[in-house]
């Protein structure tokens, strides 16, 4: 394997087959970077996180347990806080009686949804309402987490907020009543939609690609990337930093709250771009072929364009999401190739 001299990463690479990249600061400073510039100081906020044990409620939990302007953290999943089961989950919010409830539960097999519709929409719509009932009887705010795939792609520019949903999978259209449930039940919500999410916690495309890639260069052989699925590539830190933000926003303001805010690293890329920038940083000399998404037939229909535009979120936390290049060049460097050359 030869490293890169320098590459589309924007960094040189001396000392192993793998790009000695940078920090740009810790994770947690990017955390801190999404604070309004003058926020009024305000009581620390109390929070439960639904989903806790996911890829995204993990990084949630953390940044918030690090944060001085959360207290009592708290989070529950399967089979403790099963937001189907509605005694349960009751239960265990009125145990708590938290100021924010982030929800990040749900069922996010994309092709599993095709086959399971029912499971799909008792966790992502049904459930999804029942936890907005229970946060309004305590007069919680609810940051409900949904998806870039209630759109239908075929719009070619970046999603804002108020473009219409036409969900083409049963996980979209599932997501999608999931967002009216909350709406529907609530006076007090945010909901957040998001993309095409990576991070340590969980399986996910980058850590596959990285694995493939390694095996690839091994083998001489190369990957095939999809060109005409294009989305903004989001890594759960930076998300769990956005979400977290936008409850210190909300959380303290009194009477209702209705908003939704795209929250996605910026800018977008086909799965073949994205896959060709993992190898590159990591300096494995393996070919990517584009390849249309016809080669990778699959149950799920897929949008073929869902960058999502944070300009909204940009506004009212006064940072912007960054670029989906800087976040998954970090998340590479300070997570996934360690974990990779370890394995
Ligand atoms: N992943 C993406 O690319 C992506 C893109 C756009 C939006 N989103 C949204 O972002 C949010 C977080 O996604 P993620 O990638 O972090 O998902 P994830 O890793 O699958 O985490 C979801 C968590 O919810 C749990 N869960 C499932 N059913 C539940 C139930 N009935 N009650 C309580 N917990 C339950 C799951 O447990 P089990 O693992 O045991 O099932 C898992 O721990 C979701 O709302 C998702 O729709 C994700």
């Amino acid at each position: 394997m030869s490293g890169l001299q320098s590459s589309d990463c924007g960094v040189r690479a001396h000392h192993s087959a793998f790009c000695n990249l940078s920090r740009r600061g810790s994770p947690h400073s990017e955390i801190q970077g999404l604070q309004p510039p003058t926020s009024n100081p305000q009581p620390p906020i109390s929070a439960v996180v639904l989903g806790a044990r996911g890829m995204l409620g993990t990084d949630l939990v953390s940044a918030l347990r690090a944060d001085p302007g959360f207290s009592r953290v708290e989070g529950g999943d399967l089979p403790e806080a099963d937001i189907t089961d509605e005694p349960a989950i009751q239960a265990f919010i009125a145990a708590r009686k938290p100021d924010v409830i982030f929800n990040c539960a749900a069922y996010t097999d994309v092709d599993g949804c095709e086959s399971r519709q029912e499971l799909a929409f008792a966790v992502n719509a049904a459930a999804a309402g029942r936890v907005a009932s229970i946060a309004a009887s305590f007069g919680a705010l609810l940051i409900h987490v949904s998806t870039d795939f209630i759109f239908d792609g075929r719009k070619r520019s970046p999603y804002v907020e108020d473009d219409t949903p036409a969900p083409l999978s049963v996980y979209g259209a599932s997501k999608l009543e999931g967002e009216r449930l909350v709406a529907e039940r609530s006076r007090r919500w945010v909901i957040a939609r998001t993309a095409g999410l990576y991070g340590a916690a969980g399986a996910n495309f980058v850590d596959r690609i990285l694995g493939m890639a390694k095996k690839a260069a091994q083998e001489k052989g190369e990957l095939l990337g999809v060109t005409d699925q294009v989305n903004s590539p989001t890594w759960t830190v930076d998300l769990a930093a956005a979400v977290a933000a936008l409850a210190k926003r909300f959380a303290g303001r009194p009477g209702e709250v209705h908003e939704v805010f795209h929250a996605a690293n910026q800018g977008g890329c086909s799965r073949h771009e994205q896959i060709a920038f993992i190898v590159r940083c990591a300096a494995l000399p393996v070919a990517v072929k584009p390849v249309e998404s016809s080669a990778f037939p699959r149950p799920a229909k897929v949008p073929a364009y869902s960058v999502l535009n944070a300009d909204k979120l940009r506004r009212e936390v006064g940072r912007p999401m960054r670029p989906w290049q800087d976040a998954l060049k970090e998340y590479l460097v300070t997570s996934a190739l360690p974990r990779l050359l370890k394995s």
